[in-house]
């Protein structure tokens, strides 16, 4: 059952500092969002990634006396494990510093170019020359704080997007296409703003070294925006999923994606994404979490103290998506006590335990309560309308007043009651009370599916059901309930306000010197350690994918080597040149699925670039042998 395919994105974020819960808020969102969309029957792609040029790496990694693609190498790791950690499940993690990235954002820049949308200008600014970079929101005069005068006016030669002529196309499309800003607050805004007049805006830069070369002007490199931007689709190309149907962001990244992103679009000629949502900021202790602000959180401890999906449901309860909210320990917690495990978990046990003492775990035949029916069905389709505008709040509000009306009726029913009676009106007032339960718990797991996902599944096997949680808006009795029901056991066991609080601040001290190690040293070769073995740590760092042969070739005037291009799913496929023609023919090893280290520093043999290193074994002086696999595995998954 498909309804079509869905592609929506996080923002991808920048390598200056390490995963916070202000990041993953989106992602989690976003996440939530794709899986209500595969509830829904479509066939959705998300990515995210790692934003990873620009003077604000340049000067992050020089800081920690790194190199800039270093430095990207482990913060964008740490990203891309922090989603692992969380068990979120993305489709494609794009970085700038992909290769068949550069090349799109070339691509784009020649289209604008070729449509007579760009030019060659100089650029007048104040230049901060330690950090060699631009100061946008500096007036002359102001002081430099990392030297102590004031800032020098420099200028240079830029290539400009001609942004002053789409003013009007623009406004235009907004208005034929009002909901393609949201919130209205935030449409409101942007209309606000382009309507004053836009002006032309500098796209590429001389002073920066680390960025995209212009392949027409390789003095240049690129605007960090027009370089990020153009990620949503590097991300999936070849795939045929642009235009995104969905970019999810923050809202102070709104401009960037509402008016210079789809400007870049029109003068190339390419299609523009459907939608942009921008939600609030995530606070902590009074303001912004991020880490100039040094008020962050990490996820990965709060994951390991009271599990993901308490983190996905507080993120997504607690605060009304596009409006700022609160995130604090003692609100974390209280919520999962309240909602999660007196409400949800406590009826989910309550309702199992009576089928299992009363029933000996035999579901009831059919049998509704027919005003909880109705509330039932009335409460789905008011979910689904709700996550249909991303209003998660909404959304988990209306479940959970389903669940405290279930409570009521068990109350009102007293099953306990009528199991200590024989007559034939209490039997069947047990069995519609039990039975109800359970269609209601059907419905209430399906319902929760994309936020709090884990939980459900478990919910749903405990009440029977073999396979995964049925897609599709739930509807009472259009399922059957499994005959039996399955094991139990707690799925939200309560927790103590005070000990998990100091769990999770004292994790998060760990989490904070591990990252500071990370960036600090060089982190040490395995075999320094006293018994030859790495960490979990060290091994998360081996980037390994499955990759599929696309093409082989035999490297001139060299016996050994063979150039393969290799799909990583990527899009583009990886040129790797590998010491293996000895062993294998090149035609033989089209078509063929191996295992691929992807994050190694590109290499250049005999004139090739190896943009990785193909896995093999062999013994003391024998051929070697390639790492494969016996089951079927898509290209670009992941080893781990
Ligand atoms: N690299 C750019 C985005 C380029 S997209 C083509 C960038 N990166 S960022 O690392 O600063 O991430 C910004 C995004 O992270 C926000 O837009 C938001 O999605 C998320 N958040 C970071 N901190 C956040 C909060 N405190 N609250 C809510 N979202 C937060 O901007």
């Amino acid at each position: 059952m498909s309804n079509g395919k869905y592609y929506l994105t996080t923002p991808i974020y920048y390598v200056n500092a390490a995963p916070h819960i202000g990041h993953a808020y989106t992602t989690i969102a976003a996440e939530a969002i794709a899986r209500f969309k595969r509830m829904q029957g479509f066939d959705v792609v998300l990515t995210t990634g790692t934003d990873e040029h620009g003077t604000k790496v340049e000067r992050a990694a020089r800081a920690q006396g790194k190199r800039p693609g270093e430095f990207a190498d482990i913060i964008s790791n740490e990203f891309r494990t922090e989603w692992q950690k969380l068990s979120l499940q993305i489709d494609r993690f794009q970085r700038t510093t992909a290769p068949n990235h550069a090349k799109l954002v070339n691509a784009l820049f020649n289209a604008c170019n070729e449509n007579g949308h760009i030019y060659k200008g100089t650029y007048t600014g104040l230049y901060a020359v330690v950090s060699e970079s631009f100061v946008n929101d500096a007036k002359p005069g102001d002081i430099d704080p990392e030297t102590g005068k004031p800032y020098e006016e420099v200028t240079e030669e830029n290539y400009f997007f001609k942004l002053s002529e789409f003013t009007e196309p623009l406004l235009k499309f907004y208005e034929a296409n009002p909901d393609f800003i949201q919130p209205e607050i935030r449409r409101n805004e942007v209309l606000a703003f382009v309507k004053q007049g836009l002006s032309d805006l500098s796209i590429t830069r001389t002073s920066i070294k680390w960025g995209i070369p212009v392949e027409a002007d390789p003095s240049h490199v690129f605007y960090v925006w027009f370089d990020a931007l153009t990620a949503y689709i590097s991300a999936v190309e070849g795939e045929g999923r642009w235009p995104a149907d969905l970019h999810l962001i923050g809202k102070e990244i709104l401009r960037f994606h509402a008016v210079y992103w789809p400007a870049f679009l029109m003068a190339a000629g390419w299609a523009l994404p459907k939608k942009i949502f921008a939600h609030g900021w995530l606070l902590f202790e009074n303001d912004k979490m991020s880490k100039s602000r040094g008020n962050i959180v990490r996820p990965s401890p709060i994951e390991q103290v009271m599990g993901v999906d308490a983190l996905r449901y507080f993120l997504l309860r607690e605060i009304v998506f596009g409006q700022d909210g609160s995130f604090s320990y003692d609100a974390l917690v209280g919520r999962y006590n309240s909602d999660l495990a007196n409400g949800l978990g406590n009826l989910a046990s309550r309702t199992l335990n009576m089928v299992q003492q009363y029933r000996g775990g035999a579901t009831p035949a059919r049998c509704d309560d027919v005003d909880f029916r109705v509330e039932a069905d009335e409460t789905a389709a008011a979910v689904w309308e709700a996550y249909d505008r991303f209003d998660f709040s909404r959304a988990l509000e209306r479940v959970w007043s389903l669940i405290g009306r279930l409570d009521k009726l068990i109350v009102e029913y007293a099953p306990w009651k009528l199991a200590k009676s024989d007559d034939p009106e209490s039997k069947e007032r047990l069995d519609r009370i039990l039975y109800s339960a359970l269609a209601g718990l059907h419905i209430i797991c399906r319902l929760i599916e994309p936020v709090l996902p884990h939980s459900a599944s478990l919910i749903w096997q405990q009440l029977g059901n073999a396979g995964p949680i049925s897609p599709g808006l739930p509807r009472w009795g259009t399922f059957d309930l499994p005959k039996h029901i399955g094991e139990i056991s707690a799925v939200f066991p309560r927790v103590d306000l005070k000990p998990a609080i100091q769990k999770m601040q004292d994790l998060e001290e760990l989490e904070k010197n591990r990252q500071a190690a990370l960036l600090g040293k060089k982190p040490e070769p395995a075999a320094a350690s006293a018994e030859g073995l790495i960490s979990i740590d060290d091994f998360a760092k081996v980037d390994l994918r499955v990759g599929e042969v696309k093409s082989a070739e035999v490297v001139k005037g060299a016996d050994k080597l063979l150039h393969l291009k290799v799909d990583i799913g990527e899009g583009e496929p990886r040129s790797i040149v590998a010491g293996i023609a000895l062993a294998y023919k090149p035609e033989q090893l089209i078509g063929r699925k191996v295992v691929i280290v992807a994050n190694l520093q590109p290499r250049k043999l005999r004139g090739l670039t190896s943009q990785g290193m193909i896995v093999a074994a062999a013994t003391d002086g024998g051929l070697p042998v390639l790492a494969g696999f016996h089951e079927e595995i898509p290209a670009g998954s992941r080893l781990k």
